[in-house]
């Protein structure tokens, strides 16, 4: 367990008390000069749910340092955890602090009995809960509802009774992608920027790149600007993904139909894949393509499914020719979605979810089945 204390005094009597109180909680501690020494330092990023100690500081002005661990446990929120040590703290910056959830303040007097209590609980708290899981979503074909599936399975998971989820949805199409249009809302994931100057990428700018639909479902999607996918370097994708993962339970990811090497990457990592096709012979010969693709890569069968869009229906409304569908997808999990082209149409024209839009829609019924998959296959349950 790792623990910074940020002191520019480290040799002051209540400096070095704080030390040995978190040194017999069992912490490793580390002594940083200041917030900027404390990013550079390389433990810091790897530790797993570090706790930073941030005593008050003789001299300094009244309140600069709890701002300073109001801003860092901001940051660091859901990994870190920043305990801001001082006699007093003015009622408004300690409500911001602990509203944080991943900051608290202890007094002097009895700091190691109070940093026993607050930190009681952090061990336990194992990172891997706090990181997203990943789904992705990607097309055999263009236009066969890659992005309406991405969509409808984030409201789902984001809006359902049980266990709501904090979900971002991020389109990887990053020319021209239709995410963002599709919930009416104005896309403000630059990559132009990040690509140009990957050190600026830090939490402040994923708020600026967020754009909200619902307080449980945000939108990472690129504003429409020229942009070749050569200029975007994997790295900072892969970076970009690492950081939203702390703020959310799931990430879902609409990937786009041209191939890009990056993309094997994203699905390797993916805890659930979602392959999108459609019912026609052509179109089902591309799934099988894309499906023979991605058994090169090894995602395993109980992660992969596929939904086969816009299929025909008999006059009792049941899918027509589902064992040819099915057929040579055989040992697949396998979802057919009916063509209802003027429901997923009105969805789209108003901007709004079939979710919202249509609830008892069969199509939307449909839908729900491959989010309620994903759901269990990415064990978001
Ligand atoms: N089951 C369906 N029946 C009829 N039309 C549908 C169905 N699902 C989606 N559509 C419509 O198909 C069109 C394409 O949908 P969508 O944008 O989701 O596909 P996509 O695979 O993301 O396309 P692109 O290749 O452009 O990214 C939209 O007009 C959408 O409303
Ligand atoms: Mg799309």
């Amino acid at each position: 367990m790792n623990c910074f204390l940020i002191a520019a005094d480290r040799g002051a009597a209540r400096v070095q008390a704080l030390a040995k109180h978190a040194q017999g909680l069992g912490y490793t501690v580390s002594y940083v000069a200041d917030v900027a020494a404390l990013h550079r330092d390389r433990t810091f990023a790897k530790a797993r749910t570090p706790l930073v100690l941030m005593p008050e500081e003789a001299g300094a002005a009244p309140g600069a340092v709890a701002e300073a661990a109001i801003q860092l446990a901001r940051a660091e929120q859901g990994r870190a955890f920043v305990v801001h040590v001082a006699a007093a703290l003015a009622p408004d910056l300690y409500k911001a602090l602990v509203r944080s959830q991943s900051g608290e303040w202890i007094g002097w007097d009895n700091a190691a009995g109070e940093l026993r209590e607050v930190t009681r609980t952090l061990g336990a708290t194992e990172p891997a809960e706090s990181n997203a899981r990943i789904v992705s979503f990607l097309p055999s074909k263009g236009g066969v509802g890659n992005t309406t599936l991405t969509v409808e399975t984030g409201m789902r998971l984001s809006s359902r009774r049980k266990q709501p989820l904090r979900v971002a949805l991020l389109d990887l199409n990053l020319q021209g992608g239709t995410l963002a249009d599709a919930l009416d809302i104005e896309p403000r994931f630059d990559i132009a920027e990040i690509a140009a100057q990957p050190e600026r990428l830090d939490e402040q700018l994923v708020d600026v790149f967020t754009s909200r639909h619902t307080p449980r479902l945000d939108v990472f999607a690129c504003p429409p600007r020229r942009i070749a996918f050569d200029d975007v370097p994997p790295a900072i994708l892969f970076t970009f993904i690492d950081t939203i993962a702390r703020r959310y339970e799931a990430i879902l990811i609409d990937l786009p139909k041209a191939w890009v090497p990056w993309i094997d990457n994203i699905l390797q990592g993916s805890d659930a894949v979602v392959l999108s096709g459609g019912a026609t012979v052509p179109a089902l010969r591309a799934l099988t393509q894309s499906l023979a693709h991605l058994d090169t890569l090894e995602i395993p069968a109980d992660r992969l499914a596929v939904a086969v869009n816009a299929c025909d229906v008999d006059l009792l409304g049941r899918i027509a020719h589902r064992d040819q569908i099915e057929r040579p997808l055989s040992g697949r999990s396998v979802f057919c979605l009916r063509r209802d082209g003027a429901t997923a149409n009105a969805a789209l024209d108003a901007g709004r979810s079939l979710l919202e839009m249509a609830p008892n829609a069969r199509l939307t019924r449909d839908l729900g089945r491959v989010a309620e998959w994903c759901g269990t296959a990415a064990k978001l349950a």
